[in-house]
């Protein structure tokens, strides 16, 4: 088996980093018949959406095996684990509290506690209600209200059994490749779309955080985004001027108004009809401080100029790619750490999600996924580096616990340490698992 290993001083072994798994909700529950419809439920249901025409109805059945999954993360020996909560689970269309659903998150939770681990939440992982999209769902400024009514009812049911809130996951999925690129749901598309969307997201980020601050201060309340590092493979200055562009576009525009509180400035070059309208206060909302910054990374991305002063996407030609057909480029993880810090007066920050698709095969109980291994030891080093140089990083999650609906690509790509076998529901250990559990484990002997 192959190992992962960190140097014999990290940082990382001390007792005080977390390290954990995460899932979220729409990508394992199943159980679709004891919540509202959501809409990647009506998205599955439309041609061609879903690559392998599957859907969340049964995933890996965790509201009837979440007993199992938590003693199974529990044999882990990690110190926390990341899960959201589905927000069609927990409230009726009138704005009421489903009793039944939100009992599931007071059980989940209280049977994680008790087996001495961190919880961390995520509000929003995507999966809107239906009822609110039929309504303009982020389109709609109604919908950041509603969000925020149903952050204080988890909040008042949960508290701070919570470790940690997260308000949204990757709101960049949600506006971008959900309302501007049309491939995640609901489908939408155009860059008006997009950009109405991403900042009905953001408001509702801070709307949330401020219930999250009010009802469960002692949490820790903070968002997690995605990022992914613009290069270039030219050193022409258009490519440099262009991949500048994409990184304001993609990934700064959701964390420059968190914590400076101003979009940044390519939103001066779109159309007026494509900036978002911003109301008075909004910015304020948004950017009030947040306790820490959840970090998801998975790799970077080339850019050229388009010749018309706009960004397009070049193909990766020279690394070592994962199923999911991106980059392995674990330099360019601690590049990306540093350069926030650099910029930006950050909070401390928590790896949220790191990991990789790769394709597994099932052999005599055993899957030997040495590449997702070596992805793991690769990337836990550039942490390891990034803290070196200064960076305030309390911990860091595998993505993901177990295999499961990787949305668009169905149940195709499998990046779980633990395998599903989605016939039987069998959780199988994967060697990345036993790995990951051993270097955590270790930890008892280390610094
Ligand atoms: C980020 C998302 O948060 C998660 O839901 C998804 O499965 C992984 N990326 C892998 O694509």
């Amino acid at each position: 088996m192959k190992d992962i290993n960190l140097p014999s001083n990290s940082m990382m072994l001390s007792k005080d980093f977390l390290f954990g798994v995460a899932t979220s909700s729409f990508q394992i529950e199943g159980d679709r018949k004891g919540r509202l419809d959501c809409i990647w439920d009506t998205f599955c249901e439309k041609s061609g959406a879903i690559s392998d025409a599957t859907n969340g109805d049964v995933a890996c059945d965790h509201v009837a095996l979440w007993k199992e999954d938590v003693a199974l993360i529990d044999d882990l020996g990690v110190d926390a684990y990341r899960l959201s909560i589905s927000w069609p689970r927990v409230m009726m269309e009138d704005g009421t509290v489903n009793e039944v659903g939100m009992q599931f998150y007071v059980n989940l939770v209280n049977d994680i506690v008790k087996h001495g681990m961190k919880v961390f939440v995520t509000l929003y992982h995507w999966d809107l209600p239906q009822h609110l999209e039929d309504n303009g769902g982020w389109l709609n400024r109604d919908t950041a209200y509603a969000f925020e009514k149903y952050a204080e009812a988890v909040a008042i049911a949960l508290g701070d059994k919570v470790y940690s809130y997260a308000t949204l996951n990757e709101p960049f999925c949600s506006a971008y490749l959900g309302y501007e690129a049309g491939i995640h749901a609901p489908g939408k598309t155009g860059m008006a779309n997009g950009r109405k969307a991403a900042h009905h997201l953001l408001l509702a980020h801070g709307l949330a955080l401020k219930v999250l601050n009010r009802l469960s201060p002692k949490s820790q309340n903070g968002i997690v985004l995605n990022f992914s590092n613009c290069h270039t493979t030219t050193s022409s200055e258009e490519d440099k001027h262009a991949a500048k562009l994409a990184d304001d576009y993609h990934n700064q525009w959701y964390l420059k108004p968190i914590i400076e509180g101003r979009y940044p400035d390519v939103i001066d070059m779109l159309d007026a009809d494509s900036q978002p309208e911003i109301l008075d206060g909004d910015m304020d909302i948004i950017s009030q401080s947040i306790d820490y910054l959840g970090i998801n990374y998975y790799t970077r991305t080339l850019y050229q100029s388009d010749g018309n002063g706009w960004f397009e996407i070049v193909p990766p030609s020279t690394n070592k790619l994962t199923a999911m057909g991106w980059e392995i480029t674990p330099d360019a993880f601690s590049e990306l750490l540093v350069d926030l810090h650099k910029r930006y007066n950050l909070p401390p920050i928590y790896i949220t999600e790191n990991g990789a698709a790769m394709d597994d095969v099932l052999c005599n109980d055993e899957v030997i996924d040495d590449e997702r291994t070596a992805y793991f030891h690769t990337h836990l080093n550039a942490v390891n580096e990034a803290i070196e140089k200064g960076v305030d990083i309390r911990g860091y999650f595998a993505w993901s616990l177990m295999d499961n609906f990787e949305w668009a690509l169905g149940y195709s790509k499998r990046f779980g340490i633990v395998y599903v076998d989605y016939e039987t529901q069998k959780r199988t250990l994967k060697q990345s698992a036993l790995a990951y559990s051993k270097l955590v484990k270790s930890r008892i002997n280390g610094y």
